[in-house]
């Protein structure tokens, strides 16, 4: 063990952290989430709800995420079996691991339609499209039953590539690369996007601030959009911590992830709305707004095609980054814990998401193939969404909490967290003091409201 424990990889400097972990949190999440909900509930308002879930919960988890990675160096079961020997608590890494895989049978899915989408852009298919086309085009591409899988199985192959390279050769060297070039395509979708006439109207639709909006759903919502976006509660941050440089600001590190994500959300509503708005179009929310309503109001605007190139090509970046940190947290599981070879590892791993995927690709419409068959109510992909979002992500985050606030001894983790007292020293006893009660207290009340215990 001590021979593999020196062999370990890790990301060389901070900055590849940095990129690894935005890489992480920005996601489809950013796209299709963020800006729609803020926009319906309250704008400015939303916005500052959403601080709070992220200064109370979603910062609170992630450092306590880092702590259990980079203090152990190892993955997401293993860490918590080295912090707390042959205890229950291994299993809460068992279910991360599970977890992982639910979000990866759906998330994989829709990753190939924006994989089909960037295609489609580059070969024109969108020119001229009207409302009624863009509608049929996405209905096909959503029953299917082939193109899914096949798009389905290109962006495995490309994740599985990248994530064979290793975690310097793959990850560090994909995300410094892709994540400037994601800002710069961001950014030149909001210029073409704010310089549209009318625009104005997309703007007020986001920022606008109206505390009414503000209910308890809301704030629920809010918390756990918190939680989605930022990677928690499934082992990713455990997994990419443990590559985290020693001297490494952990603090700093998570501060600067949250707020450049949000930053990238706010850049994806200013690339969105002011255009939708601009040709009087509605929004929506979700794969509607994604996969119909972009293609139909980029195409009829002046440089469309090239934008819309672009957009599809930001969403694919987007996309992969963040499965690439996913897909990372059974392969460390597997080269650690069941000592197989990180080829062999991405591999299995691949097989088994694209097996159970294909249940989420032939079950996303109610015409497709398995469109028919459900559980508990929901499709396959609705209940792969459903189980890993509501349930899996807070009770995770939840069992995160109390491990690090009652577990874990206060001095290691002080030493660990504040780098034997050099960073940030003074907000240690602020972190703890809400990692014990607030936190908990929070992620308990988002669980009770998910399976319809408490009804808020
Ligand atoms: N943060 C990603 C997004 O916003 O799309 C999604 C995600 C990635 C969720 C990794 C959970 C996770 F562990």
């Amino acid at each position: 063990m001590a021979d593999s424990q020196q062999k370990r990889e890790g990301f060389s400097s901070g900055l590849a952290v940095f990129f690894a972990t935005l890489g992480s949190a920005v996601g489809l999440g950013n796209i299709w989430k963020f800006p729609y909900l803020t926009g319906q509930f309250g704008g400015g308002a939303f916005l500052l709800v959403y601080f709070i879930c992220i200064v109370l919960v979603g910062l609170p988890v992630m450092l306590s995420e880092f702590y259990l990675g980079r203090s152990t160096r190892r993955n997401a079961v293993g860490a918590f079996e080295k912090l707390k020997p042959h205890s229950a608590w291994r299993y809460t890494g068992v279910m991360a691991v599970f977890g992982v895989y639910l979000i990866m049978f759906f998330y994989s899915c829709v990753a190939g339609w924006v994989y089909l989408y960037l295609f489609k852009a580059v070969a024109g298919d969108f020119a001229g499209i009207t409302a009624a086309a863009a509608k049929a085009q996405f209905g096909s591409v959503v029953v299917g039953p082939l193109s899914p899988i096949i798009w389905q199985v290109i962006v495995m192959a490309t994740v599985s590539s990248i994530l064979i390279m290793g975690v310097k050769q793959g990850i560090e060297r994909i995300t410094k690369t892709l994540m400037p070039l994601f800002f710069i395509l961001i950014v030149l979708c909001d210029i073409r996007a704010l310089t549209l006439p009318g625009a104005g109207a997309g703007i007020d639709f986001l920022f606008n601030v109206d505390f009414s909006k503000i209910t308890p759903p809301v704030i629920l919502t809010a918390l756990g959009l918190s939680f989605f976006k930022l990677s928690l509660g499934m082992g990713t941050m455990v997994t990419y911590s443990s590559y985290f440089t020693h001297d490494n600001n952990l603090f700093g590190t998570a501060v600067k992830v949250a707020f450049s994500d949000t930053l990238v959300s706010m850049l994806a509503g200013l690339a969105i709305f002011p255009a939708v708005f601009s040709f009087g179009m509605e929004p929506g929310a979700g794969p509607g707004l994604l996969f119909m309503t972009i293609p139909l109001v980029f195409s009829q605007m002046p440089l469309g095609s090239v934008l819309l190139v672009a957009f599809f090509f930001l969403a694919s970046i987007a996309a992969t980054t963040a499965m690439l940190s996913l897909v990372e947290v059974p392969v460390a599981y597997f080269v650690e814990e069941k000592g197989y070879g990180r080829k062999k590892a991405v591999a299995i791993n691949a097989v088994v998401i694209l097996a159970f995927g294909a249940l989420a690709a032939l079950s996303a419409d109610s015409s497709a193939l398995l469109g028919k068959y459900t559980l508990f109510d929901k499709g396959f992909f609705d209940l792969f969404d459903y189980i890993s979002s509501n349930i899996l992500m807070p009770v995770g985050g939840l069992l995160v909490a109390l491990f690090v606030g009652y577990i874990v001894k206060k001095s290691e983790l002080r030493e660990e967290v504040t780098n034997g007292g050099a960073i940030a020293a003074g907000l240690f006893d602020l972190f703890y003091f809400i990692v014990r009660y607030i936190t908990p207290a929070l992620l308990f009340l988002v669980f009770l409201n998910s399976i319809g215990v408490v009804k808020l």
